[in-house]
Order: structure tokens, then sequence, then C-alpha cells
């Protein structure tokens, strides 16, 4: 009983740390997700950060060296529309030039073109006086494109204008894409791709497929790219929460798993357990009924021996019967004996049987001739049938005698006293049938597999007054199936059992 407990205890203590490990387990995966996707996050924004970041140097730079360029030529002598114009051809990334004096005359472009008139007019309104005199750079939008605004001195020589001058810088959004964002976006991103979002939200520029992506997060432009926007756009899957997730999931499932393993490994010693202590558990009771089996035919044994050794009994039919039941006693010990010797060699594995064909009437009729007085005696009825001409068979005749025995044997045991025993013979496919039916208490369905098992008795048989040690049936099973027979039953409560051993012929060339 104690052991039990300590069974329970430990099995109680492994499931109590599975449960605090599953739970501790959950808790700090909780916790480690809501990290990694921060982290992750963090690390994308940063990657956005910094193209953005490189894309707006990159811009500032062109438009610093534009800005410085023009200035160089607004200072040399000569200059004039041809010289912005040459200067044009050499900047693609600026498609409109504006040029005017602080009285507000446009000395660049010569025609003006309506579209130019709005950009103008957005130069002008924008810049202060202020500007004029500080100097500087700013980006102004215009009919939703980005003009750089810059004040240069103008020339001083003969026939130029008089400086300072405006100027105005109109982006070619082709040309930037081609020519900045290419080169400062372009190249393998791995699978996640850039995209440049104008001020309406529309793709300027985007470093990768778009397909199946979704955008994780966007991050504007600084002052150079105003309303512009970088997004970082990942396919399906391989966004920070898809990443955690899937982790999460991987790891839930090989946590779920280690418990399974856990809890398999509880179920299977808890039954492990439980097998052993029911076979220590028949064990023991093997033992007892053993003994008592042995005890009443040596108990009988030596009571008539006494008897007669006494000289107590004059009359000599009465000596003779004694003599009689001290021969039977000890048969049923051989018996009784042999059952367990050969149940041990089958169970070490050293039995062996040695089949020869020949006719099994003889094996029968020596059968029933030991059992013919201690059934006439407990008032059985015994019915023979044995078919005329039945095949003959491979046989271990020592064998097959006891377990026919073994079946006569239990048929009187499991019967109420005074009831007909019916032994059968007879040919069956080539081979033979042998059937032991009785008139007794029968077996229950359920259990009628089971009486096979090696120490396995119906209920509790022992408190119906009969004893056994459970291995009769074993052993009958394992005679006829080295005969490559079969042994069935078939029985109903209350009513009876009949049990059938199957014989086959013997095998074409067997000896
Ligand atoms: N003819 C029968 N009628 C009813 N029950 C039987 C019969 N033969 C066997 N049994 C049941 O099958 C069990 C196993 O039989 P067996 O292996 O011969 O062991 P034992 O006879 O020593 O108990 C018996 O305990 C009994 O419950
Ligand atoms: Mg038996």
């Amino acid at each position: 009983m104690s052991a039990r407990r300590l069974h329970v205890l430990i099995f109680g203590a492994v499931f109590a740390a599975a449960v605090v490990l599953a739970s501790l387990g959950y808790l700090s995966l909780r916790r480690w997700e809501h990290a990694a996707e921060l982290q992750l996050r963090e690390q994308a924004r940063d990657t956005v950060t910094m193209a953005a970041e490189k894309v707006e140097m990159a811009v500032v730079r062109a438009e610093q060296d534009g800005v410085a360029s023009l200035q160089a030529a607004a200072l040399a002598p000569g200059f004039g529309p041809a010289a912005v114009d040459a200067w044009r051809a050499a900047h693609p990334l600026f498609d409109a030039v504006y040029l005017c004096d602080r009285d507000g005359h446009v000395l660049y472009p010569v025609r003006v073109s309506p579209d130019d008139v709005q950009s103008i007019a957005a130069l002008r309104g924008e810049i202060s006086e202020g500007f004029w005199e500080r100097g500087g750079r700013r980006h102004l939008e215009a009919g939703g494109r980005v003009i750089l605004a810059a004040v240069i001195p103008g020339a001083s020589g003969p026939g130029a204008p008089p400086g300072p001058l405006l100027l105005g810088l109109r982006r070619d959004e082709q040309t930037l894409r081609r020519d900045v964002l290419a080169q400062v976006l372009g190249g393998p991103e791995g699978k996640s791709a850039l995209v440049v979002l104008d001020g309406r939200g529309r793709s300027v520029f985007s470093s990768g497929s778009l397909e199946s992506a979704a955008p994780v997060l966007t991050v504007p432009f600084g002052e150079a790219l105003p309303a512009w926007r970088v997004a970082l756009y990942q396919p399906a899957g391989l966004s920070p929460r898809d990443m955690v997730r899937r982790q999460t999931v991987i790891f839930m499932a090989a946590f779920a798993l280690l418990l399974g393993v856990i809890g398999a490994g509880l179920v299977a010693t808890y039954r492990l357990q439980r097998r052993e202590s029911e076979i220590a558990r028949l064990k023991s009771d093997f033992v007892a009924n053993v003994s008592h089996d042995l005890k009443t035919p040596l108990s009988l044994i030596r009571m008539f021996a006494e008897t007669l050794e006494m000289d107590r009994v004059p009359d000599e039919r009465r000596r003779r019967e004694y003599y009689g039941v001290i021969t039977r006693e000890s048969e049923r010990l051989t018996r009784l004996i042999d059952n367990v010797l050969d149940f041990s060699r089958i169970e070490s594995g050293r039995q062996r049987y040695d089949l020869t064909v020949g006719p099994i009437e003889p094996i029968v009729h020596d059968v029933l001739d030991s059992f013919r007085h201690p059934l006439e005696q407990r008032g059985f009825t015994l019915d023979v049938g044995i078919a005329p001409d039945l095949p003959d068979v491979a046989v271990d005749a020592e064998a097959m005698k006891q377990a026919l025995a073994n079946l006569l044997d239990n048929a009187m045991k499991y019967s109420a006293d005074r009831g007909k025993i019916t032994v059968v013979a007879r040919a069956e496919q080539g081979g033979v049938a042998l059937e032991v039916a009785d008139q007794g208490i029968g077996i229950p369905v359920a259990e009628q597999e089971r009486i096979f098992e090696k120490f396995y008795r119906v209920g509790r048989s022992e408190t119906q007054g009969r004893r056994g040690s459970g291995v009769g049936l074993a052993l009958v099973k394992h005679i006829v199936e080295a005969h490559h027979g079969r042994v069935t039953v078939e029985s109903r409560p209350g009513e009876g059992s009949r049990f059938t051993l199957y014989l086959p012929a013997p095998e074409p060339g067997a000896v």
C-alpha cells in the first residue's frame, strides 16, 4: 500500500512539474513573442530610416552640385539663357529652371508657358525679403512638384543681369527615379521591398516585386522630399508578426510534444506498474493454488495408506478399493505436477514435442480410462462418441493426453456434481476434432478469450470451492498450437461449455 502511495506521489510530482513547466514556458513564450516582435519592428524601422536618409542625402547632394555649377555659370562673363540651356543639358535631374531678379523680371525661361507662370508665382510668393538677404535654400511645392529655391549672386560683368538672382529648380521625377532612387535603393534587398510613395500614396519607385507583399511600416522623408514616404513591404508570412507567430507555433508544438511524451511516459509507467503488480499477485495466487491442489490427493493417499498400514481393513474388496484410490490419486498428483513442470518448460522455452503420425483413438481411450472411475464416483455420466475410421494425425501422445486430461479435469471441476460429460472424436477437414463438453457453470463470453492466458481464472473461482493453478488451458493451447492446430470454446453461463481441439491432417511427407 505504501509503495502504491509512493507511486501516486511520484506521478503527482512529475505531473505537477510538467504543469509548472508548461505554464512557465507559456508565459515566457508570450513575453518573448512581444519582445521579439518589437525588436524585429525596430530593425525594420532602422532599415527604412536609413534608406530614407540615404535617398535624401543623394537628392540634396545632387541639388547642391546643380546649384553650385549654375552659380559658377552665372558668375562667368556672358551669362545668359544659352548658358542655362547648356547647364540644363548637363543636369537632367531638373526639368525646369527659373531665374528671376529682385525686381520680378523673369530671366529664364525666355518663353514662359502657363505651367511656368504657376511655378514662378509660387516661387515668388514663398520667398520673403529676408530670404533675399540671407540667401540659402528651401524646397517648396507647386502643382504637386517640388521646386528648390535658392538665391545666387548675380554676374557683375557688363551686360550681365544684376544680382542677386532667385533660382528655382524643378525636379524631374523620371530622372529622380532612375538616377537617384534606383541607385540608392536598388539592388537585391532580400525578400522585402522598399517602396517610395508620393504625397498621394502612389508608388513612385519600388526596389522589388510587391506581389502578395504587404506594407510593414512607412517612414517620411525629410524636407527635400516633402510629403513623400518610404515603405517597407514584406511578402505574406515574412512580416515580423508572422515570423514571431511561426516561431511561437513551433515552440508551442515542441512543448506540446514534450508534455505529450511526459504524459505518455507516465501512462506507460503506470500501466507497467499495474501489470507488474497484477502478475505478482497472479504468481502468489499460483503458488498457493498449486500447493493446495497437491495437498488434496496427497492427504487422500496418506489417509488410505495409513488405514491399510494399520491393518484395519479386513474386507478384501474394500482393501482393493483403497489401493485403487491410492493409485488414482497418485495419477492425479502426477498430472498436476506434470502440468506445472510442462508449464515452466514452456515458459523457459525448453518444451519440445515429438510428433509422430498415428491413430488418435488409443490416446483418447487412455485418458478416458483414467477418468472413468473418478467420474463415476462423483456421479457424472460419460458419453463417448468416437467416429470409426478417423484419419491418422501427427501427435505427441503424452502431450495430447495431457491436453485432454486438462479439459476433462476442467469439465469435472466446473460442473455442479451429477452432470453429463460428452467426449467426441470426429474427422474434420482431413484432420481430427476432439470435443469435451460439459453441462457445468459455463464461461461468460467476455472471459472466453482470456481463460487461455496463463494464470487466468474466471472471477474468483476459488470462492466456489474450486481450486486451480490457472495454467491448464494455457498448456492446452500451447500443445495444440505445437500440433499446428487450435482450440476453441463455446460456452453459455449456466448451461455448459464445449472445448474443441482441432488437429490438422499431417503434412504430406511428415513422419
Ligand atoms: N469447462 C469449464 N467450465 C467453466 N469454466 C471453465 C471450464 N474450463 C475452464 N474454465 C475457466 O477457465 C479458467 C482457466 O482454466 P485452467 O487454465 O484450466 O485453470 P484452472 O482449472 O487451474 O483454474 C478456470 O479457472 C475456469 O474459470
Ligand atoms: Mg484446469
